[in-house]
């Protein structure tokens, strides 16, 4: 493949290595890995007259995927936990490397903090991507599973090199074509996949979909409780691991979208997922099943019915009844990965239970890779986020949140990604599921040294134009943690009452005097779902931070924020700014020309024009809603159209 794109952050170190390099030890895949990093990044073969040896040797460690470098004088040794933990410790090396750390001094040990470090693909099996914004599928092609073996091990070596170990590969949508994952049509390519994987440590996951026992099993019924269907699932489990004997388990999307589930069966979330659980357990595979749950079918009317409480309505009273084996996947927030919104309240409520936190690396609601976006500063945010008043979200993580999911950014294009710059955002993910500690900072920083190499000014103008993206894109699009002012379907480009009046449960009620949905305990009640001190925080206009005021406070357009602006102006003076931004982010990106490679460069200035064009279309249709439901004008006598 052909491109800077297609190498992401193992680049071609513009360093030099300051040494000749000798391996010892056991010429397995960890070896194999560190010889062609070393020739990849450095052009440098390990050869026997070596003037410096890197020692990789495996020796137990109760976190077996940890790793030491413990570098001196005369050579290094990667000592890794297992063979995964040496692989680790190959890729971490390696990157230390690239990023000029010296070698005789290097002293580290990592160890990953959660045990499920896992991508979601959102890939149907006729080869498109659902909220794909970089290509067609990875893993399928015209109804069948249908990849390129090259890329297919290059990407895999990319997400190792960052610490995932696990990945779905099928839509969590599963229609009738990709159900057939399940069955000897469909296991035999599978099975390759994993081949393609296994050595990186990565583990696959298949979506099902919960009619299986219908679909492929001829069954009159899905319901968890027939005996027919536990053996449905007991046998499918069973075909599945003779393919695939390291499957890391299935992934589930029930009652939820019009798709199927237990509880259209008068069955509850619990004995849906345990019956598939028990079929899974004696192969040590798990069942990752989705939270996101809530009345699609809503009458814009009712005021009663309340999106975000309905996840934690329908799983909090089953904590403690799910299997060991079963994982709670949860979107971040109670809407949906929407560009400000609170924590999900089932965070921290389900201490018996454990739990997969679910963040979103394709942009679907967040620029869908036209605009820059760098995710890591809101999954910081989200990690930082209170569940009590000594306990943080990140204090969670590898405790009842045992999985870090995303759903992948990730597709056919040559760069992968599509924005050259959402490289970042993968790489970012891996990383800090790997350490949830590591700040977007260093993160960054680190992605923009090792993709385009070590000038600090190129480092620091990359790194610190990220990190202020996402703050960018809020400004210019819904304010104050109001979301969903977008377009329907799609999710591109604003549209203030395009979800107005659906179905779907995401309403803003404005008129023209005020805008918001209390969800107070004054209101509907949505705050009580959290532990009383984040409830007290969100109860109050004075405490709650001012980004959510919208989302949890119904306001007049009058009212007055900390600076003494008022709502109404600080709508008008963000979409404002935020087209500003987006100008100036293209004299930074324009700055860099010289330093950027040619191809890269123009595709990254043609995203931006898209960029600056939804900037202008938000700014514009969101100022001019305003003005028309207020009557208010800016107080800069500014054009509003
Ligand atoms: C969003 C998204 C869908 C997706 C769903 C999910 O609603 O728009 O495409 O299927 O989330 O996470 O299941």
């Amino acid at each position: 493949m052909d491109g800077f794109g297609y190498r992401a952050w193992l680049q071609p170190s513009k360093a030099q290595l300051g040494f000749i390099p000798r391996l010892k030890g056991a010429k397995d895949f960890a070896w194999e890995e560190c010889a062609h990093g070393l020739e990849a990044l450095f052009g440098r073969k390990p050869t026997n007259r070596g003037d410096y040896t890197i020692t990789l040797e495996t020796s137990p460690d109760p976190a077996p995927e940890a790793y030491t470098l413990r570098g001196g004088p005369e050579g290094l040794t990667v000592t890794g936990g297992c063979e995964k933990g040496l692989l680790y410790g190959v890729y971490g090396l390696l990157s230390r490397l690239c990023l000029g750390e010296p070698v005789e001094t290097m002293n580290v040990r990592e160890k990953p903090a959660v045990r499920h470090r896992v991508l979601n693909h959102w890939d149907n099996a006729n080869g498109t991507v659902e909220r794909g914004y970089a290509g067609a599928s990875l893993f399928f092609k015209g109804g069948r599973i249908g990849y390129d073996l090259v890329r297919l091990k290059d990407y895999a070596r990319l997400l190792a090199s960052v610490g995932i170990n696990e990945i779905c590969v099928n839509n969590v949508n599963v229609y009738r074509d990709s159900a057939k994952l399940l069955t000897d049509e469909m296991l035999p390519d599978l099975a390759r996949v994993a081949e393609v994987f296994r050595p990186f440590g990565i583990r696959l996951i298949i979506a099902v979909h919960f009619d299986s026992p219908v679909i492929l099993g001829g069954l009159e019924t899905a319901d968890p409780a027939d005996g027919a269907v536990a053996r449905f699932w007991e046998e499918s489990a069973r075909r599945v691991y003779e393919y695939v004997p390291d499957l890391a388990g299935f992934l589930m999307k029930a009652d939820s979208e019009f798709r199927s589930g237990p509880a259209a069966l008068g069955r509850t979330q619990d004995e849906g997922a345990n019956v598939i659980a028990k079929a899974l357990a004696p192969f040590g595979g798990n069942i990752y099943w989705r939270c996101f749950i809530y009345n699609c079918a809503q009458d814009w009317r009712d005021t009663e019915t309340d999106r975000p409480k309905a996840a934690y309505n329908e799983f909090h009273p089953l904590d403690g009844k799910f299997d060991d084996n079963v994982i709670l996947q949860i979107k971040h927030g109670p809407s949906d990965f929407q560009v400000r919104e609170p924590n999900s309240p089932l965070l921290g409520a389900m201490t018996q239970t454990h739990q997969g936190l679910e963040f979103q690396i394709t942009q679907e609601y967040t620029g869908q890779q036209k605009d820059l976006y760098a995710t890591a500063v809101q999954w910081e945010e989200i990690l930082d986020t209170p569940v009590t008043d000594a306990c943080m979200t990140r204090d969670l993580v590898g405790h009842e949140v045992t999985a870090i999911v995303a759903v992948s950014n990730t597709g056919a294009d040559a760069n992968w990604t599509g924005h050259l710059l959402a490289q970042a955002n993968l790489y970012a993910f891996g990383r800090m599921a790997w350490n949830p500690a590591q700040t977007a900072e260093q993160l960054t920083r680190d992605w923009a040294a090792l993709t385009f190499g070590r000038d600090p000014s190129l480092v620091e103008t990359l790194t610190s134009m990220l990190l202020e993206s996402r703050h960018v894109y809020e400004k210019y699009n819904a304010p104050l943690g109001l979301g969903w002012m977008v377009n329907i379907s799609h999710h591109y480009g604003p549209s203030p009452e395009g979800y107005e009046y659906m179905k779907w449960g995401t309403y803003h009620r404005a008129t023209h005097t005020h805008i918001g949905v209390d969800r107070t305990t004054h209101g509907t009640g949505y705050t009580a779902q959290y532990h009383n001190y984040v409830r007290d925080l969100y109860e109050s206009k004075k405490t709650c931070p001012e980004k959510l005021l919208l989302f949890f406070h119904r306001l007049p357009y009058t009212y007055k924020l900390k600076n003494g602006q008022t709502l109404i102006q600080y709508i008008y003076d963000t979409h404002f700014e935020g087209v500003g931004d987006v100008k100036r982010f293209i004299k930074i990106w324009e700055s860099l020309n010289e330093k950027i490679p040619q191809d890269a460069y123009d595709s990254v200035r043609e995203k931006f024009d898209m960029q600056l064009a939804n900037a202008r279309e938000w700014r514009d249709v969101i100022n001019n809603y305003f003005y028309r439901v207020t009557g208010v004008p800016d107080d800069k006598g500014r054009k509003i159209y």
